[in-house]
């Protein structure tokens, strides 16, 4: 499987981590503003609050009578005024001062909070000072006029604010935060997601390149093979046609005889080679399994014969959905395989099996040879992979392929009691109907 390369992956890198800067940058921008704009809003809600409560005890207080008079009237109300004012505790205090900028009437603190009444000091106000709100050093003032008469001065302290608005700055800055975590858990998500996208459509591609060489290569070699083969066979029958005249003048023809043997291993490679680079269209047909195990035994008699082999069938009714021609051939390979691979055994058995499972029918091979060595299973379906001297390594690489075009599998299997289990799984026919 090919990788993206490394240039690409580095300036992908590059690009997600220019992204991840750009959107910690812009989280921290938006925080910023964010935090401003809500301690301003804070501040402004506050001394909003401050006015209503300076209108509220000027409109109190308000009215033609004397000042002094007023307050000394108003006590209660002005008392609630300043019990208001003392659960309110960024307010400091609340005066009144008459139209001379005298203080007239304050609020103290005392533990239990705001409290008013007469004030001992004498506090001044500067008159003629604007009206609405007045920074000072510790407190911001708000200024109610009271008619003609005076002012109602509110002061909201700066020290009680102060930890408030840290808070809410705090608040929002931990906020801010977990959303930017969020979005930058996402940003890294969709990064790996989109990594392994990238990664598998380049393996896709790398892929889809080789076996367009593949397929290119198989041509060529097909058509190289197509080539061989007619010349081969009339080479063959040359040399059998020299080796009767050379049997009629001498006694022997064994240089002749080999190569006339030669001549039919390559006959045999090339035809091989051609089913397996060309296969042939399948003819799907519903088969009786037993008649085609009976086939392929007839097949296999005289070969089993020779050989000393006890060739039997043990097959329960199952019906194929197959290309009988091309599994008979399939069978035969394996069988053909199992024969080589007894040459040495003592016991020589060789059985064909069929039976159903579930949805499949299962056709095996069955001998009592000494299997294959447990690290080669992998490999033994490659094409032109052979343990056996002489062999091309093509059978197993036909049958795999024709198991396959029928929508089946081949399975290779050591039994435990030594010998190979050739199992090949093809779909049963899906009518009930008789062929
Ligand atoms: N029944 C078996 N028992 C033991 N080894 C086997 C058996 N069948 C296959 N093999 C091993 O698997 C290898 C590959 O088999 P395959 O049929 O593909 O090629 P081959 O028999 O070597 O050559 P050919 O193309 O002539 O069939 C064989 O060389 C053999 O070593
Ligand atoms: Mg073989």
């Amino acid at each position: 499987m090919r990788q993206p390369s490394p240039p690409l992956k580095r300036q992908y890198l590059l690009a997600v981590g220019v992204f991840a800067l750009l959107l910690v940058a812009s989280f921290a921008l938006f925080a910023d503003l964010l935090v401003d704009q809500f301690s301003r809003s804070y501040l402004e809600d506050v001394l909003l609050s401050g006015r209503a409560q300076a209108e509220e005890l000027a409109r109190q207080l308000g009215g033609n009578a004397p000042l002094y008079r007023v307050v000394e009237t108003r006590k209660e109300a002005l008392s609630r005024i300043s019990a208001t004012l003392a659960r309110q505790d960024v307010i400091q205090t609340a005066q009144v001062f008459d139209e001379r900028g005298r203080l007239v009437w304050s609020t103290t603190t005392r533990t239990e909070g705001l409290v008013g009444g007469f004030p001992d000091a004498n506090a001044e106000l500067v008159v003629g000072a604007p009206e609405g709100v007045v920074e000072t050093g510790t407190t911001y003032e708000i200024r109610v006029p009271l008619q003609d008469v005076g002012t109602v001065v509110v002061a909201v302290s700066k020290a009680a604010l102060a930890p408030r608005i840290a808070l809410l700055r705090r608040r929002l800055l931990l906020h801010t935060a977990v959303a930017g975590g969020l979005a930058l858990a996402v940003l890294a998500a969709a990064v790996a997601f989109i990594w392994h996208l990238v990664q598998r459509n380049a393996a896709l591609e790398a892929r889809k390149r080789m076996d367009e060489e593949l397929a290119a290569l198989g041509s060529l070699a097909a058509n190289l093979a197509h080539e061989i083969r007619n010349p081969l066979n009339a080479l063959s029958l040359n040399l059998e046609l020299l080796e009767e005249e050379l049997h009629e003048h001498r006694a022997e023809g064994g240089t002749v005889g080999l190569a006339r043997r030669e001549v039919g291993r390559l006959s045999r490679l090339v035809n091989d080679f051609l089913v397996y680079a060309r296969p042939s269209p399948v003819h799907r047909e519903r088969c009786e399994a037993f008649e085609v195990l009976r086939e392929v035994a007839a097949l296999l008699g005289p070969s089993c014969e020779k050989a000393d082999v006890a060739l039997t069938i043990d097959a329960q009714p199952v019906v194929l959905e197959a290309d009988r021609g091309q599994i008979a051939q399939v069978l035969v390979n394996l069988a053909l395989n199992a024969l080589q691979a007894m040459e040495q055994s003592q016991a020589r058995r060789l059985e064909l099996r069929a039976y159903a499972r579930g949805q499949r029918a299962v056709l095996e091979v069955v001998d009592s040879g000494p299997g294959i060595p447990s690290e080669q299973l992998g490999r033994v379906r490659e094409a032109f992979f052979s343990l056996r001297k002489g062999g091309t390594g093509l059978g197993l690489a036909i049958a795999d392929r024709i198991a396959q075009a029928h929508g089946g599998s081949l399975e290779l299997e050591n039994r435990p009691e030594g010998g190979l289990v050739a199992r090949l799984v093809l779909p049963v026919a899906t009518r009930s109907e008789a062929a």
